[in-house]
Order: structure tokens, then C-alpha cells, then sequence
């Protein structure tokens, strides 16, 4: 909700053990799929964020019927009507191009605007409009609306991506799933997140391999069925709270995650000086020694260093001795949190797509805002470990991703509140 604040009291080192959330880049697009799917969808460990809420009412609007239960989400899809999503809901969310494919693949046929802002600079969707035309879609984007037909259905092809998007190769998932033949991703995004799309689709009657290397494979069917999923653990939440932690020197205890999942950025933590033990399903991370810097990171596709722990990892790094340095490849506006953590006491300068962080003994609480998702998290991560309180304006970009982020906090012993 707009205006609302977080209010943090520094200081305190975290302590405890949680759950993670449900993945938030996971269940967008699974959502996305289920309006292909006849009967019933149940999605469970579905995280409850203001995205998944958007994504249910672009559902709602296409005539879906959606509810949430807890953490569990159904969705009937027989009743879809329509295949076009007005403005006003495609801007709620940055994901929401995902419905060009869905759509096309369910009705042969879809109207979309341009999805929200560009808050992490330009964000192009070139990648999806070629990808959709290659199948044999026509497609007219002029006057900021979409509109995409296949009279005939889409057709598989080969594509080769120019470079490993995530959501084109969702995109492409998607359409290919139920497009007459076969499709063949060249240089498809690995993420995880892709082989839990990729598995739902499986489940619901799909044919798709190589899910999570460059090369997938997607064999168009005729129909898919509901099936009930339970949606994959969020690690860019679990590298928060891991982060949050580590600014404190406590300790935590992660629960339900595969630690496989987090091998891109737990090497990090473990040269800040973290002791980390997994077992059975659990991370055990102690964060009680003095943090260390770590030298340099390069933003890359997966499975490098995920762009979407840059900010996070930053404010744990701001008080590690020494100096470490971001380079940001991703995205081009992706220090918007530097501002503040500057204001915060920390140390950091900007040069191009590099961020050199020179650690600092403190960091103290100031009135700071979330500039996007992740570089509101990393205020959090921030205030916690730094003297005095903090407050957070503009946090509906936190509540996009991270379910209950205060209590959470709270359950830590953090102090937190919302106002
Ligand atoms: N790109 C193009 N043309 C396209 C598509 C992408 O040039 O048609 C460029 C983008 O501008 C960017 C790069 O390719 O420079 C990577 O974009 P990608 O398509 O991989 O990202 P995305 O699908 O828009 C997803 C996540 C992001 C995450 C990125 C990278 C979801 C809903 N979003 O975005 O998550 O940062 O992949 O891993 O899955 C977040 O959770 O905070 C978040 C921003």
C-alpha cells in the first residue's frame, strides 16, 4: 500500500530460523501458464506479494477464476473470455509480457500494452516480439498496444536467442507449449525459475527438455491440464535474509532450500567470512565474525553472480574491511540504492557500471527510500545493521517480492514495524 513505512531500530544481531517464501520469478510465470491449462491448477507455497495479487487479476479480468487460500492458489481457467489485458493491469507488473505467449497459446490471438516503468533502466522486449513473429505470429506494436495474432496456431521453430533473457525464454516456453512441432531455444536463460516453469508445464502434460541448459527443447501439444505444483523456494529471498544477518553478525537457520539453488551467491558470503553448513534441505549460516571485503563481482546470467543480489550483498559488504567492488552487466540503472547507503555512512563510489565499496566501521539510520524491489531489501539489509533508525518510504516495491518482510524480520529479533 502507498505510503506506508518501515521503521528500523539498528543494532540488533539476527538470530533464529525461518522458512523461505515461496520464489516470486517462479510463480509469476507458472500463474501465466495456468490459463492454458483446462481444469484445475493448484499452486502451492505460492508466495502472497502484490505481483502475485496483479497476476491474478489480469486472470480475473481474462475471465479466470482465482483464489488464494493461505499460500495455496487455485486457479479454473475453462471460463477464460478474452485475451486482451487493458493498460492499467499490464503496468502493475514488469512480468505481465509474459501473458503475449500464454495468450497466444491459449487463443490464438492477444492485445497487450507496453508492462510497467523502467526502473532498472530501458527494458526492451524486442527479444520477445522477434521470438513470437518467428513462430509465425503477426505482430502490430505500434501506438503502445500489442497485437498479436496466429490465425493458425504458432509454429515451432528453431530461435536462437542474442542473449540468455529469462523472460523471453519464458515467453517462448509458453507459446511453444501447445504450437503445432517443435521449438528449439538456442541460447536460452538457465535460471532456475525456468526449470520450475518448465516442470509445471511437464506436469500439466507438456513436453519439454532441457529445461536449465542453453538448449531447450519444446514439443507443441494439444492440450494441458491443471496439476498441483508446489511452487520452488525464492533464493534471492534466502540471499536477503542471509545478507541481513551478516550486517548484523548473527546467525540463521534456512529451511526449506535446496542449497544448490544458492551456489551462485553463497560463495560470496563464505568469503565475507561466513560459516555456512548445509543439511537436509536447511543452510545454517554464522555470521559472527567481523565481515571481510571480497574483492570483485560481475553481474551474470545464471549461473554467475544473480543480478538481483547485487543490492543486498552491497549493504552487507559496507561495513567489510577492505574494498569490493560490483560490476553491474545486466541492467543499466541498477545502483539506484547507492544514493542512500551513501547517505547512510557507507562508503561507495559509481564509475560506469562499477560500484566500489570501501568498507566502513559504521552505518548509521536515516530516512531512506526503496527504489526498486531489490534496492529496497537492501535498505533493510542496511538499517539493520546500522546504528539508530531507519525508515523506509516508497515500500510497495518491497511488498512486490518479499512476503511479510517484517515479520519475518521480526521472528529474527530484529525490530521492525510498519507504519
Ligand atoms: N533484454 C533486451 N530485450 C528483450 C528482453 C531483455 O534487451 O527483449 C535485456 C534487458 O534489458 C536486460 C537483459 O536483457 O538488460 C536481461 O533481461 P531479462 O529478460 O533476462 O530479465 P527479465 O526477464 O525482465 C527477470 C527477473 C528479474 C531479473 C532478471 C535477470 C522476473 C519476473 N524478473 O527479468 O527480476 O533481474 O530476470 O535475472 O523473473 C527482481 O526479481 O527484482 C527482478 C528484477
Amino acid at each position: 500500500m502507498k505510503n506506508q513505512r518501515l521503521i528500523i531500530e539498528g543494532g540488533n544481531a539476527l538470530s533464529g530460523e525461518i522458512k523461505v517464501q515461496g520464489a516470486k520469478n517462479s510463480s509469476l510465470p507458472i500463474i501465466a501458464a495456468s490459463l492454458m491449462c483446462k481444469g484445475e491448477t493448484v499452486l502451492k507455497n505460492c508466495p502472497c506479494l502484490t505481483d502475485t495479487y496483479a497476476s491474478c487479476r489480469i486472470l480475473t479480468h481474462l475471465g479466470c477464476e482465482c483464489r488464494f487460500d493461505g499460500n495455496t492458489l487455485t486457479v479454473k481457467a475453462d471460463g477464460l473470455d478474452k485475451n486482451e489485458i487493458p493498460d492499467e493491469l499490464m503496468r502493475e507488473m514488469r512480468s505481465s509480457i509474459i501473458y503475449m505467449g500464454a495468450l497466444l497459446g491459449r487463443c490464438g490471438r492477444c492485445s497487450l500494452s507496453f508492462p510497467g516503468g523502467c526502473e532498472l533502466g530501458p527494458r526492451p522486449i524486442d527479444m520477445h516480439l522477434n521470438a513470437m513473429k518467428k513462430m509465425g505470429a503477426k505482430v502490430n506494436d505500434e501506438y503502445g498496444t500489442i497485437e498479436c495474432v496466429s490465425e493458425h496456431g504458432l509454429k515451432g521453430r528453431k530461435i536462437t536467442l542474442k542473449y540468455p533473457s529469462v523472460g523471453t525464454t519464458e515467453n517462448i516456453i509458453l507459446a511453444a507449449a501447445k504450437a503445432k512441432g517443435e521449438t528449439t531455444i538456442i541460447n536460452a536463460a538457465r535460471e532456475p525459475e525456468i526449470v520450475d516453469l518448465a516442470a509445471f508445464i511437464n506436469k500439466c502434460g507438456g513436453k519439454i527438455k532441457g529445461a536449465g541448459n542453453s538448449t531447450v527443447v519444446i514439443e507443441g501439444v494439444s492440450e494441458l491440464y491443471g496439476c498441483t505444483h508446489y511452487i520452488m523456494p525464492d533464493r534471492i529471498a534466502a540471499a536477503t535474509y542471509i545478507s541481513a544477518v551478516a550486517a548484523t553478525n548473527g546467525e540463521i537457520n534456512i529451511h526449506g532450500i535446496d542449497a544448490s539453488l544458492c551456489d551462485s551467491f553463497m560463495c560470496v558470503f563464505e568469503q565475507m567470512g561466513c560459516n555456512i553448513y548445509v543439511y537436509d534441505g536447511c543452510i545454517y549460516v554464522n555470521a559472527k565474525k567481523p565481515l571481510k571485503s571480497v574483492g570483485k563481482i560481475i553481474t551474470l546470467p545464471h549461473p554467475g553472480f544473480p543480478t538481483d543480489a547485487q543490492a543486498i550483498i552491497m549493504s552487507a559488504l559496507c561495513k567489510a574491511k577492505g574494498v569490493s567492488i560490483f560490476e553491474e552487466t545486466i541492467f543499466e540503472s541498477r545502483y539506484r540504492h547507492v544514493d542512500s547507503l551513501v547517505k547512510m555512512g557507507a562508503d561507495i563510489k559509481v564509475i560506469g557500471k562499477a560500484a566500489i565499496i570501501n568498507g566502513v566501521k559504521k552505518l548509521y539510520g536515516a530516512k531512506v527510500a526503496a527504489t526498486d524491489l531489490r534496492g529496497g531489501a537492501a535498505m533493510v539489509v542496511a538499517g539493520l545493521g546500522a546504528e539508530g533508525i531507519t525508515e523506509i518510504k516508497d515500500i510497495e516495491h518491497i511488498d512486490r517480492g518479499y512476503e511479510n518482510i517484517e515479520k519475518v524480520i521480526t521472528s529474527l529479533g530484529g525490530k521492525i514495524t510498519r507504519t
